[in-house]
């Protein structure tokens, strides 16, 4: 069995010709005449080539840039082309679009309308979260906005709730799929991490694929081959978050979208942290292990885990080994992996109410971290007994502050110790001037997070996207 199968706007398709790594994009335009679905960046920046991919877990909004063939096996796909009706009816969104003079040069105006229509079966009505990864130069999110709130109430179509998630059989579009031992030369698709584990040791030259939002770009940017490939989107009992005992696993493969929904009630401040990680679809591809194991200096998750005191859970075939999380980043772009080993899952405390998180970025929505900074400490009787502080975007790995911590440990915990403390921050990183700021820019703001985080644990207001009241 050698296939690629999926439904396209509700008819089945099957493909045995096609590389698994060929970005979905691609085809829907050169080989399918798709092309409604439109290419702007090819990196998963600005939307234009949203899709909505459904499975027995629901639908949600994907860029098909970064979107690997072989990570559509088995799904339901919906472009722009199957978001009005089977007689040409216009969907609620696309009508409010219209009323409300929401496109002008209209190349940004399909993937707003997948965004939307995906965000309106859902009962969305966080708009400007929902259009996070659109970005439209000319019109202006304002009408943008008017029409998604018009059409809040207005009933789903029908057709938008065919040939997906609960009707979606992979029976029906496929004749025993590309898993297991039978997958098509070159892409492996687990179904469970022992699956993955056997194969990998085995292979342990191919490249292991989670969300592609990291991947997908060494394809479509750095024009690279990868002959040889797994995709793990398959495997379930990678993708749980568990309770155990006073700490969470997550599974490797637990969304950024699915993390973000189970945080709330743990880590309220990690939750809301995570509202900045990319875009929604970019975060509903994107996921936690793949955001560990890429080794990114400005990964935004390793900080606020590494200030977690996260312990890593790595396996190699059957062996099975755990370490501190800041214990894995060796150098720049080097972490303590060996051959055929991945990363299995992480735990973390269950609750750590003094945590918390902050990303500096040039832009509020899909941006990279300038700086990040992420702080737990522990205040027993007005003194510092405990401190864990670690940064992205400061030096070549995500790193724990040092000497900061050990300047804070059994001082009283006030505004005049944390200006006192601050110049530590100068022996704990040299940081680098890039594009996205100056070493003396990050020094600086780093140093202001931690007072920020003094006066947001004093109850003051720190929310900087609203005027103080
Ligand atoms: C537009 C855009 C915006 C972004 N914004 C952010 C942002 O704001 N913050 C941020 O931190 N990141 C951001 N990223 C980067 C990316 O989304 C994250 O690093 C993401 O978490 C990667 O997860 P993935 O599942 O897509 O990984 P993939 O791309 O599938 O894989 C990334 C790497 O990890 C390896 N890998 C994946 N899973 C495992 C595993 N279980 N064990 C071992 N190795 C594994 C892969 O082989 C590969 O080397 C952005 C990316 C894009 C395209
Ligand atoms: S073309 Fe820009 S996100 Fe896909
Ligand atoms: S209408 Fe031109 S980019 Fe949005």
């Amino acid at each position: 069995m050698t296939e690629i199968a999926f439904l396209l706007n509700g008819t089945p398709v099957r493909l045995s010709d096609q590389a698994p790594t060929r970005p979905l994009l691609d085809w829907l335009r050169v080989d399918r005449g798709l092309c409604g679905s439109k290419e702007g960046c090819n990196e998963g920046d600005c939307g234009a080539c949203t899709v909505m991919v459904s499975d027995a877990t629901g639908s949600r909004a994907l860029n098909a840039c970064i979107l690997l063939l072989g990570q559509i096996h088995g799904k339901a796909l919906r472009t722009i082309e199957g978001i009005s009706g089977p007689d040409g009816a216009l969907h609620p969104v696309q009508q409010a679009m219209i009323d409300q003079h929401g496109s002008q040069c209209g190349f940004c105006t399909p993937g707003i309308v997948v965004s939307l229509a995906v965000a309106h079966a859902q009962g969305r009505t966080d708009h400007d979260d929902v259009l996070s990864g659109n970005l439209c130069r000319c019109t202006g999110y304002a009408p943008i906005i008017k029409a998604a709130q018009s059409v809040e109430s207005a009933p789903i179509p029908e057709w938008m709730t065919e040939n997906h998630a609960a009707d979606f059989s992979f029976a029906q579009i496929s004749s025993g799929g590309s898993g297991g031992a039978d997958s098509p030369p070159g892409a492996y698709h687990p179904k469970t991490a022992d699956d993955l584990a056997d194969w990998y040791q085995t292979h342990p030259d191919a490249t292991l694929i989670a969300g592609a939002t990291d991947v997908g770009l060494w394809l479509t940017k750095g024009l690279r081959g990868l002959p040889q490939v797994a995709f793990l989107s398959g495997i379930a009992d990678l993708q749980q978050i568990t309770p155990q005992g006073d700490t969470l696993r997550i599974g490797a493969g637990v969304s950024i979208t699915d993390l973000m929904a189970a945080l709330p009630q743990h880590h309220p401040a990690f939750a809301a942290f995570l509202r900045r990680f990319a875009s929604v679809q970019v975060r509903n591809a994107a996921t936690l292990g793949g955001n560990i194991a890429n080794g990114s200096p400005i990964a935004d998750t390793p900080p606020v885990l590494i200030a977690l005191g996260a312990r890593l859970h790595l396996r190699q075939g059957a062996k099975r080994r755990e370490m501190a999380l800041q214990d894995f980043y060796l150098d720049y772009r080097k972490q303590d992996r060996r051959p055929g080993e991945f990363v299995e899952a992480i735990t973390i405390p269950a609750t750590a109410p003094a945590l918390r998180c902050y990303k500096l970025s040039k832009r509020f929505d899909q941006d990279i971290s300038a700086v990040c900074g992420a702080f737990n400490l522990t205040v027993q009787a007005g003194r510092v007994t405990e401190a864990r502080i670690a940064f992205g975007g400061m030096a070549g790995i995500p790193k724990r502050a040092a000497v900061l911590e050990a300047a804070l440990l059994g001082q009283d915990w006030n505004l005049t110790t944390v200006q006192a403390v601050l110049p530590a921050l100068a022996q704990d990183f040299t940081p680098l001037s890039d594009m996205r700021a100056s070493s003396a820019y990050r020094l600086q703001t780093a140093g202001n997070l931690l007072i920020r985080y003094f006066h947001d644990l004093a109850g003051d207001f720190t929310d900087l996207r609203e005027v103080a009241p």
